[in-house]
């Protein structure tokens, strides 16, 4: 009984996943974890050897996933692997916009080509693909849409603004899509990763100082995994967030809640 009612509220069954940034270090994870929990896996990236690798480490595994090249700073790209999706797979029930880059520089420091490649990739991106997958989820009448947004939507790091601004924006977008969609029986739900440790984020770990400084704001004084963000996407993707819709949700170790805390009076 348990796990029947386990897989009811969880299972991912007959759900066709397209997730992007695929082959980064969270979307291999997150990409595993869905197609663990039953999901039909459609991954999307630009790093195709990789890409290819990650649908074949989970076929081996049992479950079911499909390599698409995507990049999504390019409508037209976008447009063309949707059309291949959409002809491969019949329908698309969930989209995770996972796609990301930053550029660690000061604001004085930013051009206008750094400006201009982090919003094409973590905001125009996950605008125009959601735009062309929600056409599809309209016609279905159904539709579920994970954005992965960031600490820096909320919380700010020194030489981030660019990177802060798209997640921030990608809340926002978060809420109208919510707003909007959810007529057509589509929620949408942002999850928030605190300070985990991907390729993305090496070269901040590895490096003493930054990585002294958010030791100290993290309560459990550690980087979170991108394993630890697969239970709560699971719970979005699946049926049991059924009435969650327009939120984001932060994974992040007690980060923002306020950090390790200061020496304070204690008899224990
Ligand atoms: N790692 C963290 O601590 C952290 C924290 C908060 C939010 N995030 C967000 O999580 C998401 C994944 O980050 P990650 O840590 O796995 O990074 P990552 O660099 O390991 O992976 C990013 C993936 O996106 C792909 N990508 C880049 N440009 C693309 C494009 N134009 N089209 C399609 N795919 C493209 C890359 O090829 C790569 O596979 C990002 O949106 C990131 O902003 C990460």
């Amino acid at each position: 009984m348990v796990k029947e009612n386990l897989e009811k509220l969880f299972g991912l069954q007959n759900k066709k996943i397209l997730l992007t940034g695929a082959a980064g270090g969270i979307g291999e994870v997150l990409a595993e974890g869905l197609a663990g929990a039953g999901g039909e896996m459609l991954l999307c990236d630009i790093a195709e050897e990789r890409l290819a690798a990650v649908a074949a480490k989970i076929a081996a595994g049992g479950g079911t996933a499909s390599g698409f090249y995507m990049d999504v700073s390019r409508t037209a790209s976008i447009r063309e692997a949707v059309e291949k999706i959409i002809a491969d797979a019949g329908r698309v029930d969930v989209l995770i916009n996972c796609a990301g880059i930053n550029k660690r520089e000061g604001f004085l420091d930013v051009t206008e080509e750094t400006y201009d490649r982090i919003m094409d990739i973590n905001l125009k991106g996950m605008y125009f693909l959601s735009q062309e997958v929600a056409k599809h989820m309209i016609a279905q009448k159904s539709g579920n849409i994970i954005n992965v947004a960031s600490h820096n939507s909320v919380g700010m790091l020194g030489g981030c603004s660019v990177y802060g601004a798209s997640k921030s924006a990608v809340t926002a977008l978060t809420r109208s899509m919510a707003v909007e969609w959810a007529q057509y029986g589509i929620r949408a739900n942002a999850i928030a990763p605190g300070h985990f440790i991907t390729p993305l984020t090496t070269v901040t770990w590895e490096h003493p100082e930054r990585s002294a400084y958010l030791r100290e704001r993290i309560a459990m004084r550690r980087p979170g995994t991108p394993e630890e963000l697969v239970g709560v996407t699971v719970m979005l993707a699946s049926d049991s967030s059924s009435y969650m819709s327009g939120m984001m949700i932060h994974i992040d170790g007690g980060c923002l809640a306020g950090g390790f805390p200061w020496p304070y009076d204690t008899k224990y």
